[in-house]
């Protein structure tokens, strides 16, 4: 299953949802006798304080709320990162060992969520992690699962990576430039380049644009527009081989495809 159609499940789900009036299991709060006024005001006063951080930011945090609001916390915290918690989480530190992930490491998750990743590896004893994510309730949600006092968890706003140059051995953005512009996922990956270690790796997933799957997994035009307009859900974004060739040229980098199945994603692998 591609990792992206659980979060688009949800998101449509949510759609779904949206459109029916509050049921009878609703009862219990005021939202029956509210007027569309009311709804507007209260929309305004909470998207207000957010309305100048950058839409990755705003558009995420809106959607984990609504994810809990309607589903629960748990079953929220695996929704809001495509779903298949332990199995994809299982699949990507897979990956990470098969690419040469060492066992006193330092990797740096960015876009950890809600830990899929880090609860998988949490079983490496000296393994050294730093995860990062925009939505607060994900990194803590992440910190919990991983249960590791030694790891580092921290939320961010921006494109940067808040680490050292070389530090890291590892850095790896599972399904995250397929949420950022083509030109906000090269500011992230140059930054990635440079808390890399000489010799150590750097690894992307995306969506590729000549795969019908992931193509779909992206929906139309007119669900993408309909989408944000009722301001449900993400950004959704592909790539081809062509944009990953033109910036690794201009570093002088060399850059390997693998997949595109293994995680639902293709994924690119780069060698510092
Ligand atoms: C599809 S989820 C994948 C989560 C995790 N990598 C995994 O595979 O389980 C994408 C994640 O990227 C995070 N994200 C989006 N923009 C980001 C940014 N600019 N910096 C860090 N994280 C970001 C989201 O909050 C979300 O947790």
């Amino acid at each position: 299953m591609l990792d992206d159609v659980g979060g688009r499940q949800a998101e449509l789900s949510l759609r779904r949802r949206s459109t029916k009036r509050p049921g009878k299991h609703q009862s219990g709060d005021n939202r029956t006798h509210q007027t569309s006024l009311d709804l507007w005001l209260q929309a305004e006063a909470v998207s207000r304080p957010m309305l100048f951080k950058p839409y990755f930011v705003r558009d995420y945090r809106r959607m984990v709320r609504t994810l809990i609001e309607r589903h629960g916390y748990a079953d929220a915290m695996s929704r809001s990162v495509g779903g298949d918690y332990e199995g994809m989480g299982r699949a990507q530190s897979q990956v990470l060992c098969d690419e040469g992930l060492r066992d006193t490491d330092m990797i740096i998750d960015v876009g950890c969520g809600s830990g899929r990743t880090a609860f998988a590896l949490s079983r490496i004893p000296s393994l050294r992690y730093f995860g990062i994510d925009v939505v607060p309730e994900l990194i803590e949600h992440a910190k919990a699962k991983a249960a590791r006092p030694d790891w580092r968890f921290e939320v961010v706003e921006g494109l940067a990576i808040p680490a050292p140059d070389h530090s890291a051995d590892m850095v790896v953005f599972f399904s995250v430039v397929t949420h950022l512009t083509w030109n906000e996922s090269q500011r992230y990956l140059d930054d990635a380049l440079r808390v890399l270690k000489p010799n150590g790796k750097l690894l992307f997933s995306y969506l590729e644009k000549s795969n019908p799957r992931h193509m779909k997994a992206v929906g139309s035009l007119f669900e993408r527009t309909y989408h944000l307009f009722r301001g449900h859900g993400v950004k959704n974004v592909t790539l081809s081989e062509d944009q990953i060739r033109r910036w690794a040229d201009q570093r002088q980098i060399e850059f390997t495809l693998r997949g595109p199945e293994a995680l639902g994603q293709t994924y690119c692998v780069v060698k510092r």
